[in-house]
């Protein structure tokens, strides 16, 4: 079937269900929850929606250890909520995606408890390797705990974690795997789900032997098994299926620039749509939110330019700042201090870009990092790991929880912050997880009314977005590289333009208008700021942002 590239006209909502919204009291969020705010997604103006994992799982990564892959938790209200919940969406014209989980399982997940046990033909379901004189089979460092290999006591061998020691890796050589991979993708498919976030999927065809890795100086492994020898052969064989269904795949994809994503991503070699790159959240660190660095605009923007460049008229871009993986954007790239000023910017200064917006829950209210008092309140299985272990332990326990305030997933991962009711409005019951004190200030009925709120100007800028084609279609130029306080990118179709100026700074700063725009002609739809002009531009104020249209 020749595809149609629906999701070229989708923006995204993603939903990280736990804490999404509770519609039965007990304290979880559900898809009950998810039914009753599918009007606020719609409101929004999001087409889509990406389930980070509903499948039923003993909750060690918080989903992503998947012990049955055909099957929703009744934590979340089963299969028939489920459908239910597909139906509505797709009444309203929404499409759904499914995050799919293959790199990995649960270790108790049955072909696991299978596989332990040598029972056929679960044998050689995961990475089983013996090893003398206690030795591990290899130096490789698993994402999450510790060394990446686990003695099983019952197998007598090792088996091979990439995640926690409660995930181990499948074995994809292992040809009835990809056939369990095929037959999970065709059973949402039929049952009338969109398409896949594929979890990280560059991880899944590790080298030949599975040698010591001498070059990293952490994660060691990485490099033999993030975009191994056969990966691109899998998302082939997988796309067959794929393609049967016109399903949309973005595929997670760490440490990934934008040339070698085309190895994944080019329309003429047919594997995934689109990826999810770590590079954008990288402005402010090393490769991983636990190396800090200062943010740097004009990082941010190389990486924007590669991107919007790179793939131009041969892939497509997956564009976002959030999700469950990384504490919130405004404490990082924006202002706490300017919060309606900088959450509004950091809208304009992706939404408008070319590929597919990916928007978080509670990104689009401006929700912020969580600081805990305590390090137990941390929930996160990595965080909790890093604080206990990796952190240097010559620092006192102070000095490293403030490191998990700048680093921990837990800050994208409090309930979403509804209302000033207790526990913001996310639950009648005992919430599952802390809610984020601000709460009273910083809610979606607070920001519903509020025509100078963030929330609505998402919704304006996402409608607008929509309405142009030229955000689809359009090319992109960046007027300012080198600037680091400024982005100024435009877009432009036939006579059409689009201008967006973005100041990631605090100071003012001088603006004027690239040659070619007259910005007296054209019409300023998007503003955070009432100011009128100084000549062809203006002197900024605190992460001022401006979106011009010229016909
Ligand atoms: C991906 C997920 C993350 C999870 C990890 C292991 O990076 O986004 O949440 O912990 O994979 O499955």
């Amino acid at each position: 079937m020749e595809p149609s590239r629906w999701y070229r006209d989708s923006v995204f909502y993603h939903i990280w269900p736990r804490s999404f919204f509770d519609g039965n009291g007990d304290g979880v969020g559900d898809l009950y929850g998810v039914y009753e705010k599918l009007d606020y997604i719609q409101a929004l103006g999001c087409n889509g929606v990406w389930f980070s994992p509903l499948y039923p799982s003993p909750g060690r990564d918080c989903g992503y250890d998947v012990s049955n892959y055909r099957d929703i938790d009744p934590l979340f209200g089963g299969m028939a909520q489920f459908r239910r919940v597909l139906d509505a969406a797709h009444e309203r014209g929404m499409r759904v995606i499914m995050d799919l989980v293959v790199n990995h399982t649960s270790d108790e997940h049955e072909w696991f408890q299978k596989s332990r046990r040598r029972i056929p033909p679960y044998t050689d379901y995961y990475i089983w390797r013996k090893s003398p004189f206690g030795r591990l089979p290899n130096n490789w460092d698993s994402q999450f705990e510790g060394k990446a290999w686990q003695w099983d006591e019952l197998r007598r061998e090792y088996y091979l974690h990439l995640f926690a020691v409660k995930q181990p890796d499948l074995n994809m050589d292992n040809p009835r795997v990809r056939e369990e991979v095929k037959g999970i993708l065709r059973f949402w498919l039929e049952l009338g789900v969109d398409g896949f976030r594929e979890d990280v999927i560059t991880f899944i065809s590790k080298k030949d032997g599975l040698p010591n890795d001498y070059f990293m100086p952490a994660t060691r492994g990485l490099g033999h098994y993030n975009h191994g020898p056969r990966i691109h052969d899998y998302l082939r064989e997988f796309r067959e299926v794929l393609d049967d269904y016109d399903a949309f795949t973005v595929g997670e994809a760490p440490l990934l620039g934008a040339r070698r994503a085309l190895d994944y991503v080019d329309e003429k070699r047919g594997q995934l749509n689109a990826v999810i790159q770590s590079e954008v959240m990288n402005a402010d660190c090393f490769l991983t939110d636990y190396v800090p660095t200062p943010f740097s605009a004009r990082r941010l923007k190389r990486v924007f330019d590669s991107w919007q460049r790179t793939l131009d008229g041969k892939g497509w871009n997956v564009l976002y700042y959030e999700n469950h993986d990384h504490p919130r954007v405004l404490s990082r790239y924006g202002s706490e201090k300017y919060h309606a000023a900088s959450g509004k910017m950091l809208a304009a200064s992706y939404l408008f870009q070319k590929g597919t917006p990916f928007i978080y829950q509670g990104q689009e209210i401006g929700m912020t990092n969580w600081r805990p008092k305590n390090a137990a309140d941390y929930e996160d299985v990595q965080t909790r790991w890093h604080y206990r272990n990796q952190l240097s332990f010559l620092l006192p326990p102070s000095v490293r929880l403030k490191w998990c305030h700048r680093a921990s997933r837990d800050s994208a991962r409090t309930p979403m912050q509804w209302s000033g009711a207790p526990n913001a409005g996310f639950t009648t019951g005992v919430p599952w997880f802390h809610v984020n004190e601000n709460y009273r200030r910083i809610n979606v009925a607070a920001q519903e009314n509020d025509p100078d709120s963030i929330l609505n100007f998402y919704r304006a800028a996402v409608a607008l977005r929509r309405r142009l084609p030229l955000v689809r279609d359009g090319s992109y130029t960046d007027h300012d590289p080198l600037s680091g306080s400024l982005y100024v990118y435009s877009r432009a179709l036939g006579a059409e333009r689009l201008l967006v100026v973005c100041s990631f700074v605090e100071r003012p700063v001088r603006f004027r208008a690239p040659s070619g725009f007259d910005l007296a002609r054209g019409a300023l739809l998007l503003k955070n700021y009432d100011g009128a002009l100084d000549g062809n531009g203006f002197v900024t104020k605190p992460y001022e942002c401006r979106v011009y249209y010229f016909t």
